[in-house]
């Protein structure tokens, strides 16, 4: 088995061009961050919906209030900003399962989204016309992966996860992990769509890829997979319906990342 270390660097995060144009055969991915200042998160809150902010006060933890009001001003400003409208005039719909979509009056016919945040950084992707998942986690060194892949895994996962030297388990139990949750948040059907009945490939350095369904062959040629490297630290997957689609991933430009993790140019594939 021909393993690669985790510094596959994957597709690089560019300054959005002033306008951009979103493609059936493109799907563009915005990486945001989510500390902010009280008046830049005060900006955000009063583009949310009177739903929104009661959603935001349930939070225990001011952190995590804050973090969900940035996530989801910068998803409604970066949605507003492909539909030309305002933000807050956007309004969304749920699935059974709690995803949420765009309302059929603010686009929901074409424009397609899934947002995931972690540890500060907020993750979203956006498509025309096609379904679409995308997760992100922060990698903790410190949790007991084999434990949780015994739980949550397939049983041909935990094999290959057990065949992997030690020094590799943490990070394909998370490159799994981010594979798994995209795919069932690409779906929609939450954790109704049991985890352990599907296969994602997780060996460092092979591509990301649905390998096998036990519910429906067809699911494996349905969806395309794609590993995100959004900053040092972290691992995110994506899951969008069909293929031969490009990517171009987006750094949201009304903060500042560290200048090391912005790169200049475009890439496709
Ligand atoms: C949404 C879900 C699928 C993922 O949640 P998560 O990983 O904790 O959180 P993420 O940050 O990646 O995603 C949250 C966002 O996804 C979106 N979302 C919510 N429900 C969703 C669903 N059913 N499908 C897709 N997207 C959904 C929302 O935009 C949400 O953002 P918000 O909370 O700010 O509104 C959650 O229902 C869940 O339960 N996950 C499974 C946890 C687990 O046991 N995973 C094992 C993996 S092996």
């Amino acid at each position: 088995m021909k393993i690669t270390p985790p510094t596959s660097p994957g597709p690089p995060w560019c300054l959005p061009p002033e306008t951009l144009i979103l493609g059936s055969d493109e799907v563009h991915v915005w990486r945001a961050t989510l500390d902010r200042t009280t008046s830049q998160i005060e900006s955000f809150r009063h583009t949310l919906t009177a739903d929104e902010q009661a959603r935001a006060e349930r939070f225990y933890f001011r952190r995590d209030r804050e973090h969900f009001i940035v996530a989801r001003g910068v998803l409604r400003a970066l949605l507003g900003f492909y539909l030309h409208k305002a933000p807050e005039c956007l309004s969304f719909c749920y699935s059974s399962h709690g995803k949420p979509a765009l309302a059929w009056d603010s686009g929901g016919d074409t424009v397609h989204f899934n947002l995931s945040h972690s540890h500060g950084v907020a993750l979203c992707a956006v498509t025309r016309g096609r379904e679409v998942g995308i997760d992100l986690d922060y990698i903790r060194s410190a949790l007991a992966v084999e434990q949780i892949a015994e739980r949550f895994f397939s049983r041909r996962e935990i094999a290959t996860l057990r065949a992997l030297p030690l020094d590799l388990r943490t990070y394909a139990f998370f490159l799994c992990w981010t594979r798994k949750e995209a795919y069932i948040k690409a779906r929609g059907e939450g954790l109704s769509l049991p985890l352990d009945q599907f296969d994602v490939s997780l060996i460092p350095g092979e591509p990301a890829a649905l390998l096998s369904t036990q519910r429906d062959p067809y699911e494996v040629s349905r969806w395309s997979l794609q590993e995100l490297t959004p900053a040092p630290g972290y691992v995110a997957a994506l899951a969008v319906e069909g293929h031969g689609w490009s990517l171009a991933c987006w750094q949201w430009l009304d903060l500042g990342f560290p200048a090391g993790w912005i790169c200049m140019e475009r890439q496709g594939w």
